[in-house]
């Protein structure tokens, strides 16, 4: 499998094709099971600048340690540091970084500034996580997923919780991979419409099925169970008002009982044990969680070689 990737954005899922996002993982699978060898440094010399105006734990650090493994380096911009359209425009921002690094990755509130970013870089642009999607973590999902499964294609997933950025991008990764994915959530808190429209046309070309719900009994039989904090980074000020609203929308024991006996469990991390998932459903034999990011690195690993190596 190959795909030329060298120069392009990855801002979405939907940015890349089928044959685009396999070639990707196919890299990553590679680079998890074989290693990184000391002679192979395919980004030597090459700098990552990675802007955050929010925080995080696995984006930091699993794109640091990736770049220092392929050769390269990573300078951690802190939401102090540049101030993003405060100190001065995203613009301005995006032409100087692509003056002196090779790749840019962005962790925004809204969607607009990665898109902002990557309209005036001209070097590739990663998006980190904004309001919008997290394909960053998708890929890392998808990667993990055909380790335990094997395949994609007319896998049954579904994910509890709210309908946010990682659900966006679980979505249109399901469509574009032919994998069948629903969404339960609690009402007035369903993925964004326009989400849900493109989703199901892509769907329509790869046998993808989308579905939304507000009915917990549509995660029976499911092959694969996702969920994320019931809350995300921004949404700290609902924080009491969801607790009470999405209190049944979660993976515990009885979802598990109601899914594929070989269901395998997803949460991208942060967790707020007790609240979305409980610990020990957290550690489950057919958990992955800390698979899942572990190949954040090797996902992302493999982005940036075909993107800028
Ligand atoms: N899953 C994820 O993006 O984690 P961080 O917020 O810690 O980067
Ligand atoms: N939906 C979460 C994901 C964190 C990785 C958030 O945006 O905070």
């Amino acid at each position: 499998m190959t795909a030329d990737l060298k120069g392009r954005n990855f801002i979405s899922m939907l940015d890349f094709s089928k044959e685009e996002i396999l070639t990707v993982l196919d890299t990553a699978k590679r680079m998890r099971t074989e290693g990184y060898g000391a002679e192979s440094l395919p980004l030597k010399g090459k700098t990552l600048a990675m802007v955050f105006q929010k925080p995080s734990l696995r984006t930091r650090v699993s794109f640091e340690t990736g770049m220092t493994k392929l050769g390269g380096h990573a300078i951690y911009l802190a939401p102090s540091d540049i101030s993003l359209g405060k100190r001065e425009i995203t613009e301005d921002i995006a032409i100087v970084l692509s003056r002196y690094a090779d790749i840019i990755m962005a962790r925004v509130f809204g969607h607009d500034v990665v898109d902002e970013l990557a309209k005036y870089a001209t070097v590739p642009v990663i998006n980190g996580l904004s309001d919008f999607e997290h394909p960053c973590q998708v890929l890392a999902d998808f990667q993990t997923i055909l380790e335990r499964k094997g395949r994609l294609e007319g896998l049954k997933a579904c994910y509890i919780g709210d309908g946010n950025n990682v659900a966006h991008s679980l979505m249109f990764g399901a469509a574009r991979m032919g994998m069948h994915m629903t969404i339960i959530t609690p009402p007035g808190y369903e993925p964004k419409q326009e989400v849900a429209k493109r989703s199901i046309e892509v769907a329509a070309s790869t046998g993808s099925k989308i579905t939304v719900s507000n009915d917990l009994s549509a995660a029976a039989g499911a092959e694969v169970l996702y969920t994320d904090v019931w809350a995300s980074m921004g949404q700290e000020g609902e924080v009491a008002q969801r607790k009470k609203l999405f209190t049944k929308y979660r993976i515990d024991a009885e979802t598990v009982s109601m899914a594929n006996p070989d269901a395998i469990i997803l949460h991208c991390l942060p967790a707020h044990y007790g609240e979305e998932i409980d610990y020990r459903t957290s550690r489950l034999p057919n958990s992955v969680i800390f698979d899942q990011a572990e190949n954040r690195m090797h996902a992302q690993n493999a982005l940036m070689v075909h993107l800028a190596g």
